[in-house]
């Protein structure tokens, strides 16, 4: 079955309660009226109420009015979470003035609503950088219990009869946040992608962690911290079919994986792949798009303790009605 097939029936299955913290802006309120019009996902629209509806109006969105509409301005809804902020970061010192001045602050209220159970997800950055939307759910959704690095993987969907991934699918981690991780978080991105390959791309993972090396063929520093991922993460998540370090090829070609690495049971089969910086990463999987035409869905934030899904700030309508499916599939946890 088509992945958004699966995420779109699950989601429908499973309604989750999903915070727009860009509520007023047309692209995001077309694409939550289209979720709510196909029942796909609550919608939470933070902003101002009366522009909310002026601009619902204005495009003839007539499923609308079943979202819930919140400003995070207004005094009563400041009074809600402002304490949970000021709890959140009073050992960083910040009063309670301050709290409530990032309360106002509509990402901050949306992880604020998803921190207190009142939200199930956030999806936001058609208009605010991927940094801002980062540091909020960073400081007020934080991470899962395990983990304390956040992580983005793009789902890679290969063309059809593609011999590589499961079912046309590979995941690549990390993509998008961790400038350069060290041992200790190239392990958890490793086991964090594992989890999203299962959770999302609905496949059974076999993750590499990559390098310019397989198997002790070349000595460097940066070797060796593939190698010390792969022993950290193991410890991590003994039964995950994972190995390190392994070059590309020797990942996922057959014939190379048993010149290279005859005994690893992932080598020539892998489907999730963990590249040593973000650098790579990031460059890796823009290659890919491009000169191969694959289409890459993320980045899906993974190591968070919720899910929060951060938009390119070109993206369309459709890409933000697909990110919220994605992210309301990030909050069942079946
Ligand atoms: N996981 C969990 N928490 C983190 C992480 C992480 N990866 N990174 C930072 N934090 C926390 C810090 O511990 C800190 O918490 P605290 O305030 O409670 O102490 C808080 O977030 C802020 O930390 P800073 O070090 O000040 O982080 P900064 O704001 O400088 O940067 C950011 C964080 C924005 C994510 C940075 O790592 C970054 O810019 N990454 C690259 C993002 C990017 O540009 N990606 C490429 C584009 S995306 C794409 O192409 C798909």
């Amino acid at each position: 079955m088509e992945l958004f097939e699966r995420l779109t029936r699950r989601a429908k299955e499973n309604p989750r309660r999903i915070v727009l913290p860009e509520g007023a802006e047309t692209r995001n309120i077309t694409a939550a009226d289209h979720i709510l019009a196909d029942g796909l996902a609550e919608i939470i629209l933070l902003g101002n109420i009366a522009e909310i509806k002026a601009k619902a109006a204005e495009l003839n969105l007539t499923h609308i009015d079943r979202a819930t509409i919140l400003d995070p301005t207004d005094e009563k809804n400041i009074d809600r979470y402002a304490p949970l902020f000021f709890e959140l970061r009073k050992k960083k010192g910040i009063s309670m003035d301050e709290a409530r001045r990032f309360t106002a602050n509509e990402l901050y209220f949306g992880c604020l609503m998803v921190k207190a159970g009142d939200a199930d997800g956030m999806v936001s950055g058609a208009i605010h950088t991927t940094g801002d939307v980062l540091r909020a759910a960073f400081q007020v959704i934080k991470t899962e219990p395990g983990i304390d690095t956040v992580s983005g993987a793009f789902l890679m969907l290969l063309p059809e009869n593609s011999p590589y991934g499961s079912n046309g699918l590979m995941v690549f981690a990390d993509c998008a946040v961790v400038p350069d991780p060290d041992a200790r978080q190239l392990a958890q991105i490793a086991v964090c992608s594992a989890r999203t390959a299962h959770e999302v791309a609905g496949i059974e993972p076999r993750v590499a962690i990559l390098s310019f090396s397989t198997k002790g063929s070349a000595k460097h520093e940066r070797v060796d911290k593939v190698i010390e991922a792969t022993k950290i993460a193991h410890e991590m998540a003994p039964d995950l079919h994972l190995d390190g370090e392994l070059q590309t090829d020797a990942a996922i070609v057959p014939v190379v994986a048993s010149l290279k690495a005859p005994q690893s049971d992932i080598a020539g089969k892998a489907n999730v792949l963990v590249f040593p910086s973000l650098e790579v990463g990031n460059i890796a999987y823009k290659l890919v798009q491009r000169l191969a035409g694959v289409e890459a869905v993320g980045p899906l934030l993974q190591g968070l303790a919720a899910p929060v899904s951060d938009l390119s700030r070109g993206c369309v309508a459709d890409d933000i009605y697909k990110t919220i499916i994605m992210t309301a599939n990030q909050a069942i946890h079946d």
